[in-house]
């Protein structure tokens, strides 16, 4: 056992001289004392040495008395920033007491570096703190939210968008980022369907990849990379009727087809984490989830990291009617597999007891406690606690210039033309005349959206309607009026209408910047109508009287149902909430300096009733085709069709894609074969552009029932005007494999259609068969 006098550096040399001596035999033989082993800081742990790191952990360990480890499994949120329903006022003195593993919601090098010295100067055994925050879409820079970077289908910038982030984050002392959100979301009544990558299992797996590898580099010792979370651990995306937290109830096929893959992708990506959920599954909340958690995710995934609890989210069982109170709560969460414990306190109250009381093992706590310190051993904090608390490195990082500019061009790719009425945009940047119309034109706070962690709201964010006059200069003719409120309450109407329609009927163009407000997705901003909120709508119907073309520019976090504007605005961008430099990123597509090349990346419903509606639907055995005799006996409703507004897939361009002479090389694949699937895009309009191509497949028959369509892959392509290309995809079997009416992982023979187009919709077709079923070892079940 330790003493109480010795500092923290002295307590870890005995590892530490290990570790030192396998590089530096000689530099071992000095005796260690503060300074020296500060020092160590320039020299991160390998990550590739594992023997070391389990020497040092299990070193570390046998040192540590029960009160110590259980301390690691605290998860506190410092008062800096609110992120949830309680805060606990004394979470300093919880550090000191050695009660806590990791502080959220504390940021700033100089924050974290005084809390840091907190755990190591005065707890006993000095072990660094680990600070985690929801750097969801940008630390400082705030790139669009994660829905609108999804739109972009562009891996590569998502991938840049998310190392950006951890770069500005972790030079203000961020070692953790509660990121990516991989939920599939098929509601978009529920807020958060704007914090992840839309509703498809595919493109969100490769996104959710695309992610994790961006905030965690190939080096989590690297001091610019931070650890990613893969939450919300899981099915949290099917809350019933879209209201947050509430249950979800699917089968398993359900779970394992749709809402696990990116999970999946981002544990064999190599994430660090994972976050439960709140929701309940199939009657069993998600974070007292043994199937989830231990099973799955642990033993059949063999998942190395940690996992965290959602905030209070163990407490919570207790409403649930899971758990009698609070002790029984942490005893089913942690024996279900969670490791550390949210702002819940319910670990550090009651583990001790549990664990003497039986309920919980040693080991089981030794486990948890394991997991945590080796991340705190993957990120070197104990060779330099203060690693990523860097004043000089934040002050370089934060808005550096690059990263502006990559937040505009993500920004830029993200934002989707849905309508585009005899070419309307782009707009001749000359001697035009607008009028800037509505509530986000100018509002600098709604731009970067929610979940924007330490991003400035008052003043960096450029608006929509800067943007124009900064590409439009000073000599511009543009008149800006709010005209209509966003609000839910009919009290906070401006009543603008009538200057805003004095502007407009002196302008050429209207632009009408409408949608939500930041606040209105996100947690707990679900919504029971698509509408435009507020007087939007009422404003946009008196400015089409005008008989002026109108741009609607839609700033919102969910699919909203606009089938008003859909028939009587002339041209429609999506632009999400764009980020720190929206404006000058629409401005750009307005104006025409950036073709749009985004792709919508979930269904826009016609109206709320059509929800859930996806493209990746079942048939049923009565499909409706519009056109059909014989009508009444058929899925369909009777006040709207069932297509929806805007397709999954779905995005214009300023020039003409054409898609021809889709050729399979083969129409029978085998077990080991692979079908080269190649299609002609050529760009037939007159600017260049960047287009998705879309590969989809249907399983005409299977032992369960199969979707009209399932996205197997695409390529962002750039084409010159009057240029074209062959595309090529490669199909194996694997591509076609589910979970079977056994339940068992494999793929099918049988009839294949595959589809090719630039949406989910407008597509060309083939046929190839399976030869053989096809069973797959490594099959996840
Ligand atoms: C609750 C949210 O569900 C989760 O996504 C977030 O990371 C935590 N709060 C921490 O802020």
């Amino acid at each position: 056992m330790q003493k109480l006098s010795e500092t923290a550096a002295a307590r870890f040399f005995v590892a530490l001289v290990v570790a030192f001596a396998i590089s530096a035999p000689a530099a071992a033989q000095q005796a260690p004392d503060r300074a020296r082993v500060d020092a160590s800081a320039t020299r991160p742990p390998r990550p590739g040495d594992e023997a070391e790191m389990h020497r040092f952990i299990a070193d570390l360990m046998s040192q540590m008395t029960l009160k110590e480890k259980i301390g690691q499994l605290n998860l506190l949120s410092s008062s800096w920033d609110v992120t949830g329903p309680t805060l606990r006022e004394g979470y300093r003195d919880d550090v000191r007491a050695g009660n806590v593993g990791a502080i959220f919601n504390a940021h700033t090098a100089k924050y974290t570096r005084s809390l840091q010295k907190l755990a190591v100067e005065e707890t006993r055994l000095g072990i660094p703190l680990l600070f985690g925050y929801d750097v969801i879409h940008g630390y400082k820079t705030i790139f669009p939210i994660s829905l609108g970077e999804a739109a972009s289908w562009d891996l590569a910038a998502i991938e840049n968008a998310a190392r950006v982030a951890a770069i500005e984050a972790s030079a203000a002392g961020v070692h953790w980022t509660f990121a990516p959100m991989v939920d599939i979301a098929r509601d978009p009544r529920w807020g958060r369907i704007s914090e992840g990558a839309g509703e498809d299992p595919y493109l969100g797996s490769e996104i959710a990849r695309a992610r994790v590898r961006g905030f965690q580099g190939d080096d989590l010792a690297a001091v610019d990379t931070v650890l990613a979370t893969a939450k919300h651990y899981a099915a949290y995306g099917q809350a019933q009727a879209g209201r947050d937290y509430h249950t979800t109830d699917m089968s398993l096929r359900e779970l394992w087809d749709t809402y696990l893959p990116p999970f999946r992708a981002a544990s064999e990506a190599g994430v660090a984490t994972y976050m439960t959920a709140f929701n309940e599954l199939n009657g069993v909340p998600a974070t007292a989830n043994a199937y989830l958690l231990n099973e799955i995710l642990k033993s059949r995934w063999r998942f190395q990291g940690f996992v965290v609890s959602d905030y209070t989210a163990v407490d919570e069982l207790v409403p649930h009617g899971f758990a009698r109170d609070q002790k029984h709560a942490a005893e089913l969460a942690i024996n279900a597999g969670v490791d550390m414990d949210m702002q819940g306190a319910s670990f550090m109250t009651h583990l001790a007891a549990l664990s003497k009381a039986g309920s919980v093992s040693v080991d089981t706590i030794d486990e948890a406690v394991r997991r945590i310190l080796e991340m705190k051993y993957r990120l070197g904090l104990f060779s330099d606690p203060y690693r990523y608390s860097d004043e000089e490195r934040e002050e370089e990082a934060i808005y550096a210039e690059e990263h502006l500019e990559a937040a505009r061009d993500m920004a830029r790719k993200s934002i989707v033309l849905l309508k585009n009425e005899r070419g309307l945009l782009p707009l001749e940047a000359g001697d035009i005349s607008l009028a800037v119309i509505g509530p986000l034109a100018d509002s600098k706070s709604d731009m970067i959206g929610s979940w924007s962690a330490a991003g400035d709201r008052e003043e960096r964010p450029v608006t929509l309607l800067e943007g124009i006059q900064a590409r439009l200069g000073d000599a511009a003719d543009v008149h800006y009026e709010e005209g209509a409120s966003y609000s839910f309450d009919p009290e906070d109407d401006t009543g603008a209408f009538d200057a805003a329609l004095a502007a407009a009927g002196r302008a050429d163009v209207i632009i009408a910047a409408m949608g939500e407000s930041g606040g209105m997705t996100g947690e707990a901003a679900s919504r029971t109508s698509l509408e435009l909120p507020g007087t939007q709508q009422e404003l946009l119907i008196a400015l089409r009287k005008l008989g002026k073309p109108i741009v609607l520019v839609l700033m919102n976090g969910r699919p909203v149902s606009i089938e008003w504007a859909d028939e009587n605005v002339h041209a429609i961008l999506e632009t999400w909430f764009a980020g720190t430099e929206g404006g000058h990123a629409i401005a750009d597509v307005l104006f025409g300096d950036y073709n749009p090349s985004g792709k919508l990346p979930v269904t826009f419903p016609r109206n709320v009733g059509q929800v859930p509606i996806h493209y990746n639907m079942k048939n049923t055995g009565r499909p409706y085709s519009p056109g059909d005799a014989e009508q009444k006996y058929r899925s369909r409703y009777l006040d709207s069709p069932n297509s929806p507004l805007y397709p999954f897939g779905y995005g214009l361009s300023y020039t003409i894609f054409e898609y021809s002479d889709l050729v399979l090389d083969r129409t029978r694949l085998g077990a080991d074969d692979s079908i080269t699937v190649s299609v002609t895009v050529a760009n037939s309009g007159e600017v260049d552009g960047e287009e998705v191509v879309q590969l989809y497949v249907r399983d005409l028959v299977g032992s369960v029932t199969r979707p009209v369509k399932e996205l197997k892959g695409f390529r962002k392509i750039l084409l010159e005007s009057g240029g074209s290309q062959v595309v090529r995809f490669e199909l194996r079997p694997s591509d076609l494999a589910f979970h079977r009416q056994d339940m068992s992982y494999g793929a099918e023979a049988g009839q294949f259609r595959v589809f090719v187009g630039g949406n989910s919709e407008e597509v060309l077709e083939a046929e190839f068969r399976l030869t053989e079923d096809v069973a797959l070892s490594d099959a996840p079940r």
